[in-house]
């Protein structure tokens, strides 16, 4: 739904985007995470045909992003800016009506499309509002509501999450799983990593510019080669079992958790893992549960920043 190819934009001093290839797929949720300064908001503003590449090109819903499409591509995406201006003394249903009008939608269907946005997001209970008024959350909400008035396809999220409490924060990521269930194609930013890896179902790593990690978590983690770690829970003696693990080759730090439990770490081939498996049956353990910690995104941006020097 939208794809880069080799986008760039050289500030001059190693700042910028450097030869982007993004892809993200309809329908999914892509976690667009990077470090503050990494390029995401100039990807995002490029993407939405404020600002022009130096090189390279993007299409959304196939439309190529260019100065001559911008009306198209303007009705195909619901950009959601780090900064949401809001115009202070208008209330919030003037607010959405106005941008209603400026999507020339007709009166009538002005109205019930203003309703909807404000049930999307849990906001009908602040119609008449002065946005003056708003908190921090509420106004992101309204931000949000905004976006939806066109009824986009496409949703571009910079930092939905930025600014707002722990609270606030769990209702966004709902509202946003609910447009992802309503069919959205949804792309959103964050420097908070964790904060993504509940819901994006598609991750794209930025740093310094460059995309250096694209995928769902487990398939950038599972190309890093990195050691996996594994829970063990058997209904047998459980020490038996620990001492056994120790003479698997590849296998280190065997911690046993409590009485059914064991942890290890794995570092050989990952198709060999079925082999420990079998080899701890054959041994006469009663193997209960045998499961991979599933790969967390912190450690996965930590080990990708590393590598680069960031
Ligand atoms: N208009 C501009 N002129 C020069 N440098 C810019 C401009 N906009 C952004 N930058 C620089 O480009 C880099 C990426 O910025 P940005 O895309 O805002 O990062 P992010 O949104 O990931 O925090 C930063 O180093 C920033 O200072
Ligand atoms: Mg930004």
């Amino acid at each position: 739904m939208i794809n880069t190819e080799n986008y760039t934009k050289d500030f001059g001093s190693g700042r910028g985007i450097f030869k982007l290839n993004l892809d993200v797929p309809r329908g999914c949720i892509y976690g667009f995470v990077g470090h503050n300064g990494a390029g995401k908001t100039t990807t995002i503003k490029m993407l939405c045909g404020l600002l022009k590449p130096d090189s390279g090109r993007a299409s959304i819903g196939g439309v190529e992003v260019n100065q001559r499409n911008i009306r198209a591509v303007k009705k195909i995406i619901g950009y959601m800016p780090d900064i949401t201006g809001i115009y202070d003394q208008m209330s919030v249903w003037e607010f959405l009506d106005f941008y209603g009008a400026a999507f020339k939608i007709p009166p009538k269907k002005r109205k019930s499309r203003i309703e909807e946005v404000l049930e999307i997001t849990g906001s009908r209970f602040m119609i008449d509002y002065q946005l003056s008024s708003l908190s921090r959350g509420m106004r992101q909400k309204i931000g949000l509501a905004k976006t939806l008035v066109h009824d986009p396809d496409v949703l571009i999220l910079d930092e939905p999450t930025s600014g707002l409490d722990p609270n606030a924060r769990i209702e966004m990521k709902q509202i946003i799983l609910r447009l992802s269930g309503l069919g959205k194609t949804i792309l959103l930013s964050s420097h908070i990593l964790p904060e993504l890896s509940t819901i994006a179902t598609k991750v794209g790593i930025v740093v310094k510019g460059k995309l250096l990690a694209q995928g769902t978590v487990k398939e950038i983690s599972s190309k890093l080669q990195e050691d996996i770690v594994i829970m063990l829970t058997v209904d047998s003696d459980v020490n038996q079992a620990a001492e056994l693990m120790r003479h698997v080759d590849g296998v280190s730090n065997v911690k046993i958790i409590d009485k059914s439990q064991i942890e290890f770490t794995y570092s050989g081939m990952r198709d060999m893992i079925g082999t420990i498996l079998l080899f701890l049956i054959e041994n006469k353990v009663r193997v209960k549960w045998f499961s991979e910690n599933e790969a967390d995104l912190e450690n996965v941006f930590m080990k990708i920043t590393n590598r680069a020097g960031a």
